[in-house]
């Protein structure tokens, strides 16, 4: 999957935009504030109907305007799909997925499989399991058609128990939630285990690349002790607490990987570049397995790709990026050494004040 063309309305400061993009290497220059990252954001919410910088569209929507359109063409096995989203301030949300009105934003999670990488991503490895888990289950979405139906089914049981846990007595009144939440959650943690355990092998020989001199150990945690007990025992057994807080502390809400070197969180050990290239290592892995595995395309979204990498790690990421054969946006400030780190064709654009121009190759 790539995204050939993207027309922006009405879009932060990008008043209008028509662009056609390369299906590999996109490159976008400009000065702070021009408009790099809100046109990363723009893609980004066309592929998952929402933004990563805000949850309001009253702060997305162009300032003394009312709405914004997007409107693409998804290429997915040279089959060209155009898709059109319209936001508006007050709420309103229109998505036309081939000429068909779609009720669902979650639907075009489907035709653009994104991964986003910015200054703020070593969150995924600083930040709270909750972000792992997005990684993790991000990957098994598109890896095992029967994951998102479980997920979302354990969601909602959750939601349900939680609320149920509040109000009763005994553990009893939770048996009703308990016999399909453990059936599910056993489904969902083996799927994600799965899913790890093929990517692991990804991961390490990337990792082995960008951070020789470490020795990392990997491990998935479900969300409760299996060794020790079954999920049954420990929500019978967490009930008396579970109920003073009002929410089930052990299942598949809990689970969490586990980065270490030598017993120590890398978090605790890794640089600020260093934790990056650890999170490139564990998307580009992503990337890689969507492509040879489950047979897409990945599209990254790398923001101010040079920030914290040095030249030379600048150089082995643009040479694993561009072999992982995903299509690409990445932002820069500085227009220098593009031609060094990106050899194949590429295209350029360069943004000002929310103008963007393509940059023919003869220009350059
Ligand atoms: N809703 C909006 N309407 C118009 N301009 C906006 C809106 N939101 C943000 N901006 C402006 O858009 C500009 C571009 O921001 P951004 O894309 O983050 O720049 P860059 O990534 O190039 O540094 C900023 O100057 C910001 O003030
Ligand atoms: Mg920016």
């Amino acid at each position: 999957m790539s995204l050939a063309k993207l027309n922006i309305h009405q879009f932060r400061n990008i008043n209008a935009a028509n662009l056609t993009f390369n299906n590999k290497v996109n490159i976008i220059i400009g000065d702070n504030g021009s408009g790099k990252t809100s046109l990363l954001e723009a893609i980004y919410f066309l592929g998952l109907g929402r933004s990563f910088r805000s949850h309001l569209t009253s702060r997305i929507v162009q300032h003394d305007h009312k709405e914004f359109t997007l409107f693409s063409e998804v290429i997915q096995q040279n089959l060209t799909t155009p898709i059109g989203l319209q936001k508006s301030k007050s709420g309103q949300s229109i998505l036309k997925i081939n000429g068909t009105i779609s009720t669902k934003l979650a639907n075009l999670t489907h035709y653009l499989p994104l991964r986003l990488i910015t200054p703020e991503s070593s969150a995924l490895l600083t930040g709270s399991p909750k972000n792992r888990r997005a990684f993790l289950d991000w990957g098994v979405f598109y890896h095992d058609p029967l994951f998102y139906h479980n997920w979302a089914r354990i969601k909602r049981l959750l939601k349900q128990r939680n609320a149920a846990l509040k109000q009763c007595k005994t553990y009893n009144d939770l048996q009703l939630w308990d016999n399909e939440l453990c059936l599910l959650s056993d489904k969902i943690s083996e799927q994600r285990q799965c899913y790890f355990e093929l990517l692991t092998p990804l991961i390490k020989s990337t990792l082995n690349d960008f951070l020789p001199e470490f020795e990392f150990q990997f491990q998935f945690f479900c969300g409760w002790d299996k060794n020790n007990k079954s999920l049954a025992e420990y929500l019978h057994d967490n009930f008396l607490r579970d109920n003073q807080l009002g929410y089930t502390t052990a299942g598949p809400q809990k689970a969490d990987i586990r980065f270490k070197i030598k017993g120590f969180p890398v978090a605790d050990v890794l640089s600020r570049g260093q934790l990056k290239l650890f999170v490139y290592a564990l998307q580009l892995a992503q990337g890689l397995f969507l492509n040879s595995i489950d047979k897409k395309q990945c599209i990254f979204l790398i923001d101010d790709f040079s920030s914290e990498l040095d030249q030379n790690k600048q150089q082995i990421l643009a040479k694993h990026i561009t072999d992982s054969n995903a299509q690409l946006f990445i932002t820069l400030i500085e227009p220098n050494n593009i031609d060094k780190l990106f050899t194949q064709q590429h295209s350029v654009f360069h943004v000002e004040h929310g103008q963007i121009t393509e940059q023919l190759e003869n220009n350059r």
